[in-house]
């Protein structure tokens, strides 16, 4: 066998011994300040049935009220309903309200949390569920999170593609009514247009108003109709070479997952005096960061603290990368790298089908063509022997017709008395006969 080879047949790697210091353990670190420098952008997306809490969760999760507190508001103002698909960016923004605040687009600001900037973009999309036909209320989100993903691509196409803003959606939160049946048909059919083109994470919202008891079964039935509809919700990698700490976080992590929350953007002061984000209730405060409450930490520990840059890899990986593949395609554009094809599972399935049903067609225009071949030979051929046939029969009624011309003459010879030529007479009386 060959020595440089490890048994997997990679060449193996000699590990060498350092004489000195080299500097190349500073790598790490390079990244570190270099991305700290640059910032991070991370877009999420809430999506649910109407007045679930999906703005008092956003502004729950990031700290801060990403939409405008209600004392900026008219004193007669509630949180006025989402209306339309709207980017909220973080931090001080520049409010144009209230006349039309609701389909008024923010601009996107950064948060910075010990020196690290993020760029975050919220996309609010409005409740559904509220009209008598919801059949096609998917249809914007899809649309909307598709054009994202095209402003990305015609960006990666420019002449100059240095500065690239990535706006695609990395996460998006689905809102689940706290009803403890199952999902409903309108989540399922939701759920099975998204899962495709962004990281799905579902939660059951305002979780306050179930009991643990029912928060379990509750989860239990979510996750078996996710099962059952092939739905493919944000799955948190895991790698082989972790310690069992960060091991055993991930699977706390994981076990949680539909996440039930509780949002409150107002603080509250517990029965024993310790001011808290929740709900108060005649019996008690529900405490949003209180993990033996809800879920909220949890969530955020996905979305923020431990999975942010996974949610960003995946979409760039994964869901972009098979949505450009298909749409370059459907454009025409052929593969072209035996590279890409090998790190793109998607591409390399489409066009080996490609290639496939190009062999079929070719197969069965082959066949085609054999066929007609052989039924124009056997047309021929019926053709010849038909003529044959015809010769022969036209040949035997000449014939028939000679001898019965012949036959005629004879008659008619006959008839009128006229000797038969002796030639054609066997005996001698006869002729004597005729003589006379
Ligand atoms: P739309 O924009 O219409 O889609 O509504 P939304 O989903 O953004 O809901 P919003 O955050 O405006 O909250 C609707 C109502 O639910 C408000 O009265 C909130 O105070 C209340 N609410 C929000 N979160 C919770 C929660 O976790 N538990 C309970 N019990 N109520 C909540």
């Amino acid at each position: 066998s060959n020595p440089s080879l490890s048994n997997n047949g990679l060449p193996s790697v000699i590990r060498k011994k350092l004489m000195g210091y080299v500097g190349f353990a500073n790598l790490p670190n390079q990244v570190h300040r270099k991305s700290v420098r640059k910032g991070f952008q991370f877009t999420a997306m809430v999506v649910g049935e109407s007045g679930l809490g999906k703005s008092t969760l956003i502004n729950t999760l990031f700290n801060t009220t990403l939409y405008p507190p209600k004392e900026h508001l008219p004193p007669s103002a509630e949180r006025p309903k989402t209306v339309a698909i709207e980017s909220i960016g973080a931090g001080e923004f520049p409010f144009v309200y209230p006349s039309d605040f609701c389909s008024s687009i923010f601009s996107r600001t950064d948060i910075e949390e010990n020196g690290v900037r993020l760029h975050l973009t919220v996309v609010d999309t409005p409740g559904f569920g509220d009209f008598v036909n919801n059949d096609d209320s998917w249809k914007p989100i899809v649309e909307n999170i598709e054009s994202r993903f095209d402003s990305y691509l015609e960006q990666e196409n420019r002449v100059n593609r240095t500065k690239i803003v990535d706006n695609r959606v990395h996460a998006c939160l689905y809102f689940i009514q706290p009803t403890g049946h199952s999902l409903k048909e309108i989540d399922i059919e939701f759920m099975r247009r998204l899962h495709t083109k962004v990281n799905l994470i579902p939660v059951i919202a305002k979780a306050d108003t179930m009991t643990d008891e029912e928060i379990g079964e509750f989860k239990e039935r979510i996750l078996s109709d996710i099962a059952h509809h092939n739905i493919h919700i944000f799955q948190a990698p895991t790698y082989d070479n972790e310690d069992e700490e960060t091991i055993a976080e991930h699977e706390e992590i994981a076990s949680k997952i539909p996440f039930a929350v509780v949002g409150s953007d107002k603080p509250v002061v517990t029965p024993d005096g310790r001011e808290v984000r929740g709900r108060a209730y005649p019996w008690g405060v529900v405490e949003v960061d209180n993990e033996e409450h809800c879920d909220f930490v949890k969530l955020r520990q996905m979305l923020v603290r431990t999975y942010m840059e996974e949610l960003r890899e995946y979409t760039n990986d994964v869901l972009y990368e098979n949505w450009r593949t298909e749409k370059l395609m459907s454009m025409g554009v052929a593969q072209d790298s035996t590279v890409f094809k090998e790190i793109n599972p998607a591409a390399r399935m489409q066009e080996e089908r490609v290639l496939h049903e190009a062999k079929l067609a070719k197969m069965e225009a082959e066949m085609k063509m054999v066929f007609q071949q052989k039924v124009q030979e056997k047309e021929a051929k019926l053709k010849q022997s038909e003529e044959e046939l015809y010769a022969r029969h036209k040949e035997m009624k000449d014939a028939l017709e000679k001898q019965r011309a012949d036959l005629e003459e004879k008659k008619k010879k006959i008839e009128s008395g006229r000797p038969i030529t002796p030639e054609k007479n066997s005996t001698g009386r006869r002729k004597g006969f005729l003589r006379t």
